[in-house]
Protein backbone atom coordinates (compact mmCIF):
# COMPACT_ATOMS: atom_id res chain seq x y z
CA UNK A 1 0.00 0.00 0.00
CA UNK A 2 1.16 3.75 -0.67
CA UNK A 3 0.13 6.05 2.23
CA UNK A 4 -0.11 9.67 1.47
CA UNK A 5 -0.93 11.47 4.46
CA UNK A 6 -1.62 15.08 4.32
CA UNK A 7 1.15 16.05 1.71
CA UNK A 8 1.72 19.21 1.15
CA UNK A 9 4.64 20.21 -1.53
CA UNK A 10 6.52 23.10 -2.83
CA UNK A 11 9.72 23.37 -4.73
CA UNK A 12 10.79 26.69 -2.22
CA UNK A 13 10.35 25.01 0.74
CA UNK A 14 7.88 25.60 3.65
CA UNK A 15 8.43 29.70 3.28
CA UNK A 16 6.35 30.33 0.59
CA UNK A 17 2.66 30.73 -1.21
CA UNK A 18 4.01 28.66 -3.99
CA UNK A 19 2.70 25.04 -3.18
CA UNK A 20 2.93 22.18 -6.39
CA UNK A 21 0.67 19.87 -3.91
CA UNK A 22 -1.70 21.23 -1.19
CA UNK A 23 -3.27 18.49 1.56
CA UNK A 24 -3.24 15.16 -0.65
CA UNK A 25 -4.28 12.26 1.55
CA UNK A 26 -5.09 9.45 -0.88
CA UNK A 27 -4.01 5.49 -0.52
CA UNK A 28 -3.16 3.18 -3.36
CA UNK A 29 -3.84 -0.47 -3.20
CA UNK A 30 -0.65 -3.19 -4.85
CA UNK A 31 -3.69 -4.17 -7.15
CA UNK A 32 -4.50 -0.76 -7.82
CA UNK A 33 -4.98 0.92 -11.42
CA UNK A 34 -5.63 4.51 -10.70
CA UNK A 35 -5.78 7.19 -12.90
CA UNK A 36 -4.14 10.86 -12.15
CA UNK A 37 -5.94 13.82 -14.36
CA UNK A 38 -5.88 16.86 -14.64
CA UNK A 39 -4.41 20.28 -16.74
CA UNK A 40 -0.74 20.89 -16.86
CA UNK A 41 0.27 22.23 -13.97
CA UNK A 42 -1.77 20.94 -11.42
CA UNK A 43 0.45 18.83 -9.58
CA UNK A 44 0.31 15.13 -10.96
CA UNK A 45 4.08 14.72 -12.04
CA UNK A 46 4.96 16.50 -8.46
CA UNK A 47 2.76 13.43 -6.72
CA UNK A 48 4.75 11.04 -9.01
CA UNK A 49 8.18 12.31 -7.89
CA UNK A 50 7.49 12.19 -4.13
CA UNK A 51 6.08 8.74 -4.57
CA UNK A 52 9.90 7.33 -5.38
CA UNK A 53 11.30 9.62 -3.23
CA UNK A 54 13.06 12.30 -6.27
CA UNK A 55 11.28 14.88 -3.78
CA UNK A 56 10.29 14.96 -0.67
CA UNK A 57 7.11 16.06 0.96
CA UNK A 58 6.96 20.09 2.48
CA UNK A 59 5.10 18.89 4.86
CA UNK A 60 3.09 15.57 5.65
CA UNK A 61 4.48 11.79 4.81
CA UNK A 62 4.44 8.72 2.17
CA UNK A 63 4.96 5.38 2.84
CA UNK A 64 5.43 2.96 0.32
CA UNK A 65 4.59 -0.37 1.72
CA UNK A 66 5.31 0.60 5.31
CA UNK A 67 8.83 2.20 4.19
CA UNK A 68 8.65 5.89 4.92
CA UNK A 69 10.06 8.06 1.48
CA UNK A 70 11.89 10.51 3.69
CA UNK A 71 14.24 7.31 5.38
CA UNK A 72 16.91 7.40 3.43
CA UNK A 73 17.81 3.89 4.23
CA UNK A 74 14.92 2.79 2.60
CA UNK A 75 15.06 4.62 -0.54
CA UNK A 76 16.87 2.26 -2.61
CA UNK A 77 13.77 -0.66 -2.16
CA UNK A 78 11.09 2.05 -2.09
CA UNK A 79 13.14 3.14 -6.08
CA UNK A 80 12.67 -0.43 -6.57
CA UNK A 81 8.91 -0.64 -5.55
CA UNK A 82 8.24 1.82 -7.35
CA UNK A 83 9.31 3.10 -11.40
CA UNK A 84 8.26 5.29 -13.62
CA UNK A 85 7.87 5.49 -17.67
CA UNK A 86 8.43 8.68 -18.89
CA UNK A 87 6.60 10.62 -21.52
CA UNK A 88 10.22 10.64 -23.80
CA UNK A 89 11.18 6.90 -23.82
CA UNK A 90 14.61 8.62 -25.30
CA UNK A 91 15.21 10.31 -21.44
CA UNK A 92 15.11 6.62 -20.06
CA UNK A 93 17.00 5.12 -22.62
CA UNK A 94 20.77 3.96 -21.28
CA UNK A 95 21.81 1.37 -23.61
CA UNK A 96 23.30 1.47 -27.32
CA UNK A 97 20.69 -1.78 -27.72
CA UNK A 98 18.18 -3.33 -26.52
CA UNK A 99 20.00 -6.27 -24.19
CA UNK A 100 21.62 -3.21 -22.74
CA UNK A 101 18.88 -1.12 -22.16
CA UNK A 102 17.39 -3.74 -20.01
CA UNK A 103 20.22 -5.21 -18.91
CA UNK A 104 21.23 -1.68 -17.21
CA UNK A 105 18.53 -1.95 -14.67
CA UNK A 106 18.85 -5.31 -13.81
CA UNK A 107 22.92 -5.41 -13.11
CA UNK A 108 21.41 -1.86 -10.53
CA UNK A 109 19.67 -3.95 -8.49
CA UNK A 110 22.18 -6.67 -8.29
CA UNK A 111 20.33 -9.51 -10.25
CA UNK A 112 22.44 -12.65 -10.83
CA UNK A 113 24.62 -11.78 -13.72
CA UNK A 114 24.24 -15.15 -14.95
CA UNK A 115 20.28 -14.86 -14.83
CA UNK A 116 20.48 -11.66 -16.90
CA UNK A 117 20.19 -12.85 -20.71
CA UNK A 118 17.15 -15.25 -19.45
CA UNK A 119 15.76 -11.87 -17.52
CA UNK A 120 15.81 -9.65 -20.63
CA UNK A 121 14.05 -12.52 -22.86
CA UNK A 122 11.25 -12.64 -20.37
CA UNK A 123 10.26 -8.94 -20.50
CA UNK A 124 11.12 -8.66 -24.14
CA UNK A 125 7.99 -11.56 -24.30
CA UNK A 126 6.10 -9.88 -21.50
CA UNK A 127 5.60 -6.70 -23.40
CA UNK A 128 5.50 -8.25 -27.06
CA UNK A 129 8.24 -6.37 -28.07
CA UNK A 130 9.83 -8.31 -31.43
CA UNK A 131 13.25 -7.42 -31.10
CA UNK A 132 16.47 -9.29 -30.70
CA UNK A 133 18.25 -8.20 -27.95
CA UNK A 134 21.10 -7.07 -30.39
CA UNK A 135 18.86 -4.52 -32.17
CA UNK A 136 19.58 -0.63 -31.69
CA UNK A 137 17.78 1.24 -29.58
CA UNK A 138 18.06 4.24 -32.29
CA UNK A 139 16.58 1.98 -35.08
CA UNK A 140 13.35 1.30 -32.79
CA UNK A 141 10.52 3.11 -33.65
CA UNK A 142 8.60 5.28 -30.87
CA UNK A 143 6.34 2.73 -30.26
CA UNK A 144 8.75 0.04 -30.23
CA UNK A 145 10.90 2.54 -27.60
CA UNK A 146 8.37 2.84 -25.28
CA UNK A 147 7.91 -0.95 -24.78
CA UNK A 148 11.17 -1.06 -24.43
CA UNK A 149 10.76 1.32 -21.58
CA UNK A 150 8.24 -0.31 -20.16
CA UNK A 151 10.26 -3.89 -20.48
CA UNK A 152 13.43 -2.50 -18.83
CA UNK A 153 11.04 -1.43 -15.63
CA UNK A 154 8.93 -4.62 -15.54
CA UNK A 155 12.26 -6.95 -15.63
CA UNK A 156 13.20 -5.13 -12.06
CA UNK A 157 9.56 -6.57 -10.84
CA UNK A 158 7.44 -3.17 -9.54
CA UNK A 159 5.17 -3.34 -7.06
CA UNK A 160 3.79 0.07 -8.34
CA UNK A 161 3.78 1.05 -11.57
CA UNK A 162 3.79 5.62 -12.54
CA UNK A 163 2.83 6.10 -16.17
CA UNK A 164 3.77 9.72 -16.51
CA UNK A 165 2.23 10.72 -20.01
CA UNK A 166 3.58 7.98 -21.54
CA UNK A 167 2.20 7.72 -24.46
CA UNK A 168 1.34 11.53 -25.20
CA UNK A 169 4.29 11.12 -27.91
CA UNK A 170 2.94 8.05 -29.96
CA UNK A 171 0.51 7.95 -32.69
CA UNK A 172 -3.34 6.41 -31.93
CA UNK A 173 -2.52 3.22 -33.25
CA UNK A 174 0.93 2.77 -30.94
CA UNK A 175 -0.72 4.52 -27.85
CA UNK A 176 -3.70 1.40 -28.21
CA UNK A 177 -0.97 -1.20 -28.28
CA UNK A 178 1.18 -0.02 -25.46
CA UNK A 179 -1.89 0.36 -23.51
CA UNK A 180 -3.10 -3.64 -24.26
CA UNK A 181 0.58 -4.39 -23.92
CA UNK A 182 0.36 -3.07 -20.12
CA UNK A 183 -2.53 -4.71 -19.38
CA UNK A 184 -1.73 -7.86 -20.77
CA UNK A 185 1.65 -7.73 -18.60
CA UNK A 186 -0.23 -6.93 -15.38
CA UNK A 187 -2.68 -9.95 -15.82
CA UNK A 188 0.27 -12.21 -15.83
CA UNK A 189 2.59 -10.14 -13.24
CA UNK A 190 -0.14 -8.27 -11.18
CA UNK A 191 1.24 -4.52 -10.27
CA UNK A 192 -0.59 -1.24 -9.32
CA UNK A 193 -0.64 1.16 -11.96
CA UNK A 194 -0.87 4.90 -11.40
CA UNK A 195 -1.60 6.16 -14.99
CA UNK A 196 -1.18 9.94 -15.70
CA UNK A 197 -3.01 11.20 -19.28
CA UNK A 198 -5.12 13.68 -20.99
CA UNK A 199 -7.00 11.40 -22.83
CA UNK A 200 -9.58 9.39 -21.05
CA UNK A 201 -10.02 6.85 -22.83
CA UNK A 202 -7.47 5.22 -21.54
CA UNK A 203 -8.55 4.96 -18.24
CA UNK A 204 -12.70 4.22 -18.47
CA UNK A 205 -11.71 0.72 -17.17
CA UNK A 206 -9.25 2.50 -13.86
CA UNK A 207 -10.68 1.55 -10.84
CA UNK A 208 -10.49 5.16 -9.49
CA UNK A 209 -10.11 8.18 -10.92
CA UNK A 210 -8.20 11.00 -9.05
CA UNK A 211 -8.78 14.55 -10.15
CA UNK A 212 -6.52 17.20 -9.61
CA UNK A 213 -6.61 21.06 -9.71
CA UNK A 214 -3.98 23.89 -9.02
CA UNK A 215 -2.20 21.02 -6.99
CA UNK A 216 -5.83 20.18 -4.46
CA UNK A 217 -7.13 17.02 -5.15
CA UNK A 218 -10.96 18.46 -6.28
CA UNK A 219 -12.25 14.69 -6.47
CA UNK A 220 -11.73 10.99 -6.05
CA UNK A 221 -14.09 8.62 -7.50
CA UNK A 222 -15.08 5.37 -9.93
CA UNK A 223 -14.97 6.63 -13.67
CA UNK A 224 -18.54 6.23 -13.88
CA UNK A 225 -19.04 8.40 -11.61
CA UNK A 226 -16.76 10.77 -12.71
CA UNK A 227 -17.25 11.03 -16.24
CA UNK A 228 -20.87 11.69 -15.94
CA UNK A 229 -20.23 14.38 -14.26
CA UNK A 230 -19.40 17.20 -17.25
CA UNK A 231 -19.13 20.41 -15.40
CA UNK A 232 -16.34 18.53 -13.30
CA UNK A 233 -14.47 17.45 -16.54
CA UNK A 234 -14.56 20.99 -18.07
CA UNK A 235 -13.20 22.19 -15.24
CA UNK A 236 -10.19 20.37 -15.14
CA UNK A 237 -9.54 20.84 -18.43
CA UNK A 238 -11.00 17.14 -19.47
CA UNK A 239 -12.97 16.61 -22.67
CA UNK A 240 -14.76 13.19 -22.92
CA UNK A 241 -14.29 11.83 -26.17
CA UNK A 242 -16.64 11.53 -28.97
CA UNK A 243 -18.34 8.22 -28.16
CA UNK A 244 -18.22 8.94 -24.23
CA UNK A 245 -20.07 12.03 -24.71
CA UNK A 246 -23.06 10.31 -27.11
CA UNK A 247 -23.13 7.40 -24.11
CA UNK A 248 -23.46 10.61 -21.55
CA UNK A 249 -26.38 11.87 -23.62
CA UNK A 250 -27.94 8.26 -24.55
CA UNK A 251 -27.94 8.10 -20.51
CA UNK A 252 -28.96 11.68 -19.79
CA UNK A 253 -32.17 10.44 -22.31
CA UNK A 254 -33.16 7.36 -19.80
CA UNK A 255 -31.57 4.85 -22.16
CA UNK A 256 -29.77 2.81 -19.83
CA UNK A 257 -26.22 2.47 -20.96
CA UNK A 258 -23.23 3.19 -19.23
CA UNK A 259 -20.59 5.90 -19.81
CA UNK A 260 -18.24 3.17 -20.28
CA UNK A 261 -20.20 1.21 -22.28
CA UNK A 262 -18.38 -0.23 -25.88
CA UNK A 263 -18.59 1.28 -28.97
CA UNK A 264 -20.71 -1.99 -30.00
CA UNK A 265 -23.25 -1.40 -27.12
CA UNK A 266 -23.77 1.85 -28.06
CA UNK A 267 -24.19 0.90 -31.85
CA UNK A 268 -26.98 -1.22 -30.28
CA UNK A 269 -28.91 1.10 -28.27
CA UNK A 270 -28.68 3.18 -31.48
N1 LIG B 1 11.23 21.60 -11.15
C1 LIG B 1 10.31 22.51 -10.79
N2 LIG B 1 10.67 23.64 -10.14
C2 LIG B 1 9.75 24.54 -9.75
N3 LIG B 1 8.42 24.42 -9.97
C3 LIG B 1 7.99 23.31 -10.62
C4 LIG B 1 8.92 22.31 -11.06
N4 LIG B 1 8.20 21.32 -11.68
C5 LIG B 1 6.90 21.68 -11.61
N5 LIG B 1 6.78 22.88 -10.98
C6 LIG B 1 5.51 23.59 -10.67
O1 LIG B 1 4.73 22.75 -9.84
C7 LIG B 1 3.36 22.82 -10.20
C8 LIG B 1 2.86 21.42 -10.53
O2 LIG B 1 3.50 20.99 -11.72
P1 LIG B 1 3.48 19.49 -12.24
O3 LIG B 1 3.55 18.59 -11.06
O4 LIG B 1 4.53 19.35 -13.27
O5 LIG B 1 2.02 19.40 -12.88
P2 LIG B 1 1.42 18.38 -13.96
O6 LIG B 1 2.28 17.16 -14.00
O7 LIG B 1 0.03 18.13 -13.45
O8 LIG B 1 1.41 19.11 -15.27
C9 LIG B 1 3.26 23.80 -11.35
O9 LIG B 1 2.93 25.05 -10.82
C10 LIG B 1 4.67 23.80 -11.93
O10 LIG B 1 4.96 25.04 -12.52
MG1 LIG C 1 3.26 16.33 -15.69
Amino acid sequence: MISIRDVSFSYYGSETDRWALRNIHLDIAPDEFVAFLGPNGSGKSSLSKLLNGIEWPTEGTITVDGRSTMDASQLPAIRRAVQIVFQNPENQQVGITVGEDIAFGLSNIGWPQHDIQNRIQWALELVQLNAGEDRLVSQLSGGEKQKLALASVLALSPRYLILDESTSMLDPIARRQFVETLHTARKAHPFAIIYITHHLEEVLDADRLVLFQQGWVRQIGKPDDILTDEDLLTSCGLELPFERSLALSLHKAGIPVSVSSSIEELRKWL
